[in-house]
This record gives C-alpha cells, sequence and structure tokens, in this order.
C-alpha cells in the first residue's frame, strides 16, 4: 500500500520513463520496482550486496539495479539511468540520495517514504540542493500511509490482481519469537533484512 499510494500518487510515473529506488529488495522498494514495469518504466533498483541486486534483476524483473557499497556507485548507477531519472521514490536519504541527486531530470517527482539511513543521526544532515528544486522544477512531497486510506480499495483490487497473475512477487525474512524482535529491528536499520522483516509470536 505505501509502495502503491506513493508510487501513483506523488511519483505519477509515465511509460518510458525512468523510477529508481532504493531498499529495492525490500517491503517497500520491491512492489515500487515492479509496479513502475507494470506501468511501463525503466525500473533501477538500488541494493546493499550483489545477491540482493541479482534477486531484484532476476527474480523481480526490475531492468537493472546497482549495489550502493560496491566501488563506483555513482558511475554505476548512473550508467544504470541513461536517461536521467523521472521518479526517485526516497527510501533512504543519506549517502545514496546524494548520489542518486544529480541524475534528476526536470521536472523529477520525489515522493519521500523513509529516511532510513538518517534514522539514528543525532544532528539534521544537510538537506539536497535546493538550487536543484528550483533549476529542475523538481516536486518532492513527503507522505505517510494512512494519508491514502481512501485509496485502499483500489490496492486491494490491483494488487490482487497483480499478485494473482504473477506480476507482483513478495519476499518475507521471518524470525520466530519476541525476543528476537529488537535483533531483527535493528538488523533492518543496516540492511541485514532481505526482504518484508516479519517477527513470528505463537497464538495466545
Ligand atoms: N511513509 C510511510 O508511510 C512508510 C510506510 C512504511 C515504510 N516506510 C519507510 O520505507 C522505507 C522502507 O521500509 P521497509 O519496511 O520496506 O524496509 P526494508 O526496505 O524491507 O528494509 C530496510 C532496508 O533499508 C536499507 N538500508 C538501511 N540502511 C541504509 C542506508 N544507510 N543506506 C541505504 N539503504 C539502507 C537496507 O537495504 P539494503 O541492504 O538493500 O541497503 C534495509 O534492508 C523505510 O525508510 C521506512 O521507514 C514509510
Amino acid at each position: 500500500m505505501t509502495a502503491y499510494v506513493g508510487l501513483t500518487e506523488i511519483g505519477q510515473p509515465r511509460a518510458g520513463e525512468t523510477v529508481a529506488v532504493a531498499a529495492a529488495s525490500g517491503a517497500v522498494g520491491s512492489v515500487v520496482g515492479q509496479i513502475a514495469k507494470i506501468k511501463g518504466c525503466r525500473a533501477v533498483g538500488i541494493a546493499g550486496g550483489a545477491d540482493k541486486c541479482r534477486f531484484v534483476v532476476e527474480e523481480l524483473g526490475f531492468d537493472a539495479c546497482v549495489d550502493h557499497h560496491g566501488p563506483d556507485f555513482a558511475g554505476q548507477l548512473a550508467a544504470a539511468c541513461p536517461a536521467g531519472i523521472d521518479v526517485y521514490f526516497e527510501n533512504v536519504g543519506g549517502a545514496v540520495q546524494q548520489t542518486v541527486w544529480p541524475l534528476l531530470n526536470d521536472f523529477a517527482r520525489i515522493p519521500v517514504c523513509g529516511l532510513i539511513a538518517q534514522y539514528n543521526l543525532t544532528a539534521p544532515m544537510p538537506g539536497p540542493d535546493m538550487f536543484s528544486v528550483l533549476r529542475k522544477r523538481l516536486t518532492l512531497r513527503g507522505f505517510i500511509v494512512s494519508d491514502f486510506a481512501a485509496r485502499q480499495a483500489d490496492f486491494l483490487r490491483d494488487a490482487g490482481e497483480w499478485v494473482r497473475n504473477g506480476r507482483l512477487k513478495y519476499r518475507e525474512d521471518v524470525v520466530e519469537g519476541l525476543e528476537n524482535a529488537p535483533a531483527a529491528f535493528l538488523g533492518m536499520l543496516q540492511g541485514k533484512n532481505f526482504g518484508k522483516m516479519l517477527v513470528k509470536v505463537p497464538l495466545p
């Protein structure tokens, strides 16, 4: 639902455009890229490590995925986006955001969904270059999924159909036991999860 409303309401991807998203193997990012493909866009993922990038391209069907821990991340991302970026679905902020920013096209849309790289900072990070916002006429809009609660029926209808016909896949990373929830949560902040992080607890 977060991916669906953020991308369709704010990102407004058009066929032929390039949509980039980080945390691309995760719960939100994996769905962003797959919906971008359904809308006829080029989907470029950013993920941590070769295994995640391979999954994003080979299993989820993104056009490309770049490892943000790898050497020459900036050069590889530019090569993966030869026509620039029209929609940057912001999941992480931090160094990834700074690398994406110069690749944004005029009139690019940036749904600001999350800033996971910045959640543990004790002081605010310098923001993105506002001259680019002006010069490139960028649209940035933060959102919380509940802002779009009225779209839930649309989401269930569309995502249900896409899951049934195999166009929308998901991966879960399940940890057993509530006592393991803190470690799972901390691991997620460091990219140790591979897919949506879930904690399984027995029914009382
Ligand atoms: N606005 C809303 O309503 C809403 C709702 C749900 C979630 N969110 C946000 O959406 C984002 C994704 O959430 P999710 O639940 O789908 O999590 P997720 O993508 O399943 O897991 C988090 C991923 O973030 C990546 N990451 C962590 N630290 C990073 C860093 N310093 N730089 C780059 N990537 C980093 C890691 O992936 P890699 O190993 O691939 O880097 C990690 O696996 C989060 O920011 C979350 O807060 C927002």
